[in-house]
């Protein structure tokens, strides 16, 4: 059993929670997942690695309280315990010295990609970061954030905090000044699509975190399959970054509206 030792609730549906699972805490690297089972009869719930503590033994989770587990693991307070946590699974982020780097986080998306900025910071990078929510309500960690970045950019839908409009906008103007030499986004798969768009004309590298659903999470049951170019990968083994330029977004999308519906259908039924 793995004990949750913090919660804390950051607004609108997301929760964050910080496990006490140290051997994972060990290993876990920057774009890495984990898969989580409430308890024994609950389903596989593939999470990013927010923040991991190796001394503590510790790792962090945020997620949005969206279908029938995740309600259901929004309900958890911490000394409660979870049945399973495996990993840490997937390849990690590339991280190098690259030079100048732009890391987007869209949404629920600024988690993951705050250990993303924390190793391209420590591997000696100048970080941009820009981070983006429909309202300030909706915004977390911009201290975590700021932390490890070199510059902060902020925008909001509605402008109640930053720049109103997208992270795009902000995307397309660092990119305008030149210098970029690698991009990641993560966060709502239209997001992270603009993102590459952005950045195709610069001709800058992109990384996007793709996350559709997955069930066994070790590349058996195909159901986390993406069109990568030519080719089919797997999201849980070869990912779950990938070259946003290659990316079929709009294959992923209708994919992902798809089994949306499903899991609409099987939240009602939990609720009823
Ligand atoms: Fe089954 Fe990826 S989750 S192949």
């Amino acid at each position: 059993m793995y004990t949750i030792v913090d919660y804390k609730h950051l607004g609108g549906l997301t929760h964050e929670m910080s496990v006490e699972a140290p051997q994972l805490a060990k290993k876990a690297q920057a774009g890495q997942f984990l898969i989580i089972r409430i308890n024994e009869e609950g389903e596989r719930v593939p999470l990013t690695i927010a923040d991991s503590d190796a001394e503590k033994g510790t790792i962090t989770i945020v997620f949005q309280a969206v279908g029938r587990s995740t309600d259901e693991l929004a309900q958890l307070r911490t000394g409660d315990q979870l049945a399973d946590v495996v990993g840490p699974l997937g390849r990690a982020s590339e991280i190098e010295k690259y030079g100048t780097v732009v890391i987007v986080g869209g949404g629920v998306g600024i988690a993951p990609i705050y250990p993303i900025a924390k190793s391209l910071k420590a591997a000696g990078n100048h970080v941009i970061s820009i981070i983006g929510a429909k309202n300030k309500d909706l915004l977390f960690w911009e201290d975590k954030m700021d932390s490890v970045s070199d510059e902060l950019h902020i925008a909001t839908d509605d402008g109640s905090v930053g720049h109103k409009g997208f992270v795009t906008d902000i995307l397309e103007e660092v990119c305008s000044k030149g210098d970029v030499a690698a991009v990641w986004a993560v966060g709502p798969m239209i997001m992270m699509k603009n993102c590459a768009r952005v950045t195709k004309p610069f001709g800058v590298k992109t990384f996007v975190s793709m996350n559709p659903v997955m069930i066994d999470g070790t590349g058996m049951c195909g159901g986390c399959r993406i069109q990568v170019g030519a080719d089919t990968k797997f999201a849980c083994v070869d990912g779950p970054e990938f070259d946003g330029h290659q990316v079929d977004f709009d294959l992923a999308m209708k994919r992902s509206a798809y089994l949306k519906n499903l899991e609409a259908e099987g939240r009602q039924f939990y609720h009823d």
